[in-house]
């Protein structure tokens, strides 16, 4: 069994309310599917260009085959696909993905959350849950995050989690039909400190529960 796979996380609060994080499921296809369909504006610009309409891949029947792609990647090791909720309702996803293991260590991490729960923390609590799993049970040693320039909210999020920018990657990723910059941001296990969750608190930006 891959280390740290698979696990529930959290939950913790934030202003928004208990944000967790849980394996995704094959029933998520619902609320998967609705949220996607009508956030295409919130959440197009900064996704991979994808084969064919948005309406038809964020369609409910996509979700089976995105489902059982990522689930096998998780269980080979190489990915850890997890859903986000708020008070146990579907929020969004965040993944661990490209985790390579020997003596890199190493994964990215990339996350959406529905539009109507935005600016409340969500986010960022997701992101401070995965990356200290990841560091801790999952046995990872570096996680990397890309992210366009102008995505103002993300960098916020990765910055509030403690991540450092390493550098700008040109014309680095297919996102919204064209070649897109990318700012590479990065944290070691060195730079987590008590841990991410832990300095979320300390700063007054979660609580425990
Ligand atoms: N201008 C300036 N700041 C903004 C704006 C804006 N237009 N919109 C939001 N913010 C701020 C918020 O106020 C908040 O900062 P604060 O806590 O200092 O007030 C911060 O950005 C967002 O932090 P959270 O509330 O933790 O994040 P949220 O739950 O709102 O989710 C996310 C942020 C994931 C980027 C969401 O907007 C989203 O899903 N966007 C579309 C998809 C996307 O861009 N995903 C990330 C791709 S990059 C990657 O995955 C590494």
């Amino acid at each position: 069994r891959h280390p740290g796979w698979p696990a529930r996380l959290g939950p913790i609060r934030v202003a928004a309310g208990d944000v967790a994080v849980r394996p995704i499921r094959l029933r998520d296809a619902g609320d998967w599917s609705r949220t996607r369909l009508r956030d295409q504006e919130h959440l197009e610009p900064w996704e991979p260009t994808g084969p064919g309409p948005w309406r038809d891949r964020n369609s409910y029947w996509s979700w089976p085959a995105q489902w059982t792609a990522l689930r096998s990647l998780a269980r080979r090791g190489q990915c850890l696909p997890y859903t986000i909720t708020l008070d146990g309702e579907f929020a969004g996803q965040i993944t661990v993905g490209n985790v390579i293991r020997a003596s890199l260590r190493s994964a990215w991490v990339g996350y959406w959350v529905s539009s109507s729960v935005v600016k409340g923390g969500v986010a960022t609590a997701a992101v401070a849950l995965v990356v200290d799993h990841a560091f801790s049970s999952a046995g990872l040693h570096r996680i990397e995050a890309t992210v366009r320039p102008e995505n103002t909210p993300s960098i916020k999020v990765l910055t509030k989690a403690g991540f450092r920018q390493e550098g700008l990657f040109k014309r680095y990723l297919d996102v919204a039909g064209d070649w897109r910059d990318h700012y590479c941001y990065a944290m070691t296990v060195e730079e987590s400190g008590p841990g991410l969750v832990a300095r979320l608190v300390a700063a007054g930006r979660a609580e425990y529960l």
